[in-house]
């Protein structure tokens, strides 16, 4: 069916989106050629995000159809497109990828549910030998998501797991919320304290604990959509300076403020260049470096969902319904 050189005759599967609002369907599609700075990756394994199937339910930021979804991809380099430079992976190199899907809004070309996607080079990160491809796929959407938090609230959930390691490899002291089944497991990865999201009067015992530590705690991570439980405790432990919070879920009017903390959706940026020169750093030495050291693992705990493409619609649903310490995942 395919050919590793990606000429434009070669054909390879894709779950599509044919309509807004449809089930995803599985199509063959036409290999395209990688542009200008753009890679061919032959994909192994696809890790799926909650704005998956929110898009797929909803249209949201799609121009067109037949739509690919999927931001999170890990695979081998198959070609390269021209221009693209010397420290990008060559053909053969195992990979994992934040596919543009979302910054091409639909463009089939560019989803990750299928078994050849398009990237720009900027975007891949060269994965360690010893990692497989489908713990490659659970890194690039929650290590790219710019975090700033020290209160972490919601550490297991897969933008969670990423901004608490990244936070305590900046060197903030962590503190998060989740189940307490997942709190040895957030332990493990670097917060110092963790609390039961459910508990009544958690808020208080977020703020006694801050206290008890001495810690100022001025800024926070929202990686779930509690604000209001994020700004009752920094009202009381920002200490006098502004408070920042970053929210993982996008803001409407109806989310709640206070005053002296500003919130702030945090999304990589639209603009072409600054994201190719972020990604760069990120995906191309950042990451790279802490993969090789071990410094940051990937997590939450993987499940396998069977069927390869065929299986993406039932993974949608069953993350729709909502998951607790786990990263649904495709092999393909
Ligand atoms: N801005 C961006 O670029 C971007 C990118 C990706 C995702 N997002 C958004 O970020 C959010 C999280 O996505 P995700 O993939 O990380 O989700 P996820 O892994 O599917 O989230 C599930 C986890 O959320 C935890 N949780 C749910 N409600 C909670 C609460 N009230 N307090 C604390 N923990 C809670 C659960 O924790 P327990 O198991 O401990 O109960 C569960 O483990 C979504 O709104 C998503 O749309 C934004």
């Amino acid at each position: 069916m395919t050919t590793p050189s990606g000429s434009s005759k070669s054909e390879h599967l894709a779950a599509t989106v044919p309509g807004e609002g449809s089930p995803l369907e599985i199509t063959r599609r036409t290999t395209p050629k990688p542009g200008p700075g753009e890679l061919l990756i032959e994909v192994k394994a696809v890790a799926l995000n909650p704005v998956d199937h929110f898009q797929r339910d909803t249209g949201l930021y799609l121009s067109e159809y037949p739509a690919v979804l999927g931001f999170d991809a890990a695979g081998i380099v198959l070609s390269a497109g021209p221009s693209v430079g010397a420290n990008a992976p060559k053909p053969g190199t195992r990979i994992a990828t934040f596919t543009s899907a979302w910054f091409e809004q639909g463009n089939p070309d560019y989803g990750a549910l299928q078994k050849r996607v398009i990237v720009p080079a900027e975007h891949v990160v060269p994965l360690p030998d010893n990692m497989s491809f489908l713990e490659g796929a659970t890194l690039p959407v929650q290590v790219a998501t710019d975090k700033k938090g020290m209160l972490v609230w919601g550490g297991a959930s897969s933008i969670g797991v990423g901004a608490v390691q990244i936070s305590k490899l900046l060197g903030f002291t962590v503190y998060t919320t989740a189940s307490p089944k997942h709190h040895d497991y957030l332990k493990g990865i670097g917060a110092s304290r963790t609390f039961d999201y459910k508990e009544e009067g958690v808020e208080a015992k977020i703020i006694a604990a801050a206290k008890e530590d001495g810690l100022a705690i001025d800024i926070a991570y929202d990686a779930v959509g509690q604000l209001q439980s994020v700004l009752d405790v920094l009202k009381e432990t920002r200490g006098g300076v502004e408070g920042r919070v970053a929210s993982a879920p996008a803001l409407t009017d109806k989310s709640p403020k206070a005053a002296g903390i500003s919130v702030k959706f945090v999304l990589p940026p639209v603009d072409k260049t600054e994201r190719l020169e972020l990604f760069q750093f990120i995906f191309g030495k950042w990451l790279k470096e802490k993969l090789e050291t071990k410094e940051y693992v990937p997590g939450p705990s993987i499940r396998i969902i069977a069927g390869g493409l065929e299986g993406a619609q039932e993974a949608l649903d069953i993350l729709k319904g909502g998951v607790s310490g786990q990263k649904l995942v495709l092999e393909l």
